[in-house]
């Protein structure tokens, strides 16, 4: 499928709000890939499709998963790359991919991201994605934790991993 087309399948199957952020997401994922060195039409479909199952999905722990299927039966997507990008976006995992690590903290930083500490990990990841990536982990992990909800173990494994590179 065409980018184009995508889109405006994807606008219809989302709604107004999450079009956006997907939009958001897109457009920060390719700023990213330019400055790193990444294939940047892979990061503009990985960061356009990482949330396309998530309105399909009743449980958000899952909606990654949903959307990488969802990615290949929905809109065409065979590139295996494109596809575990999009299934790791919420935790990351153990020796991820650079397109992996883009879509991940495109997803956290796009423009209509607003929360606390958003701007430092927006300016840390144009210095250092790895960097990036192990703020905005701690920084779920920490809320996930103070509201006693369900930790993703996943993102415990990726930041343990992240930080062994140091
Ligand atoms: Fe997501
Ligand atoms: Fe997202």
């Amino acid at each position: 499928m065409h980018i184009e087309e995508i889109k405006k399948e994807l606008e219809i199957e989302l709604g107004q709000r999450l079009y956006r952020h997907s939009i958001g997401t897109m457009e920060e994922a390719e700023k990213l890939a330019s400055l790193y060195g990444c294939d940047i039409s892979k990061a503009r479909i990985a960061g356009l499709l990482h949330d396309c199952g998530k309105i399909r999905c009743k449980d958000n722990l899952k909606h990654a998963k949903k959307s990488a299927e969802l990615a290949q039966t929905k809109f065409g997507v065979k590139d295996k790359s494109i596809i575990n990008a999009i299934m790791h976006h919420t935790t990351g995992r153990v020796n991820m991919t650079f397109l992996e690590k883009i879509i991940f903290i495109a997803d956290k930083i796009e423009p209509n991201r607003h929360y606390e500490g958003v701007e430092e990990i927006r300016k840390e990841a144009y210095n250092n994605i790895d960097e990036a990536m192990i703020k905005s982990l701690e920084s779920t992990i920490e809320y996930v934790k103070n509201r006693n909800m369900v930790l993703d173990m996943e993102s415990v494994n990726t930041l343990n991993y992240l930080k062994e590179g140091k």
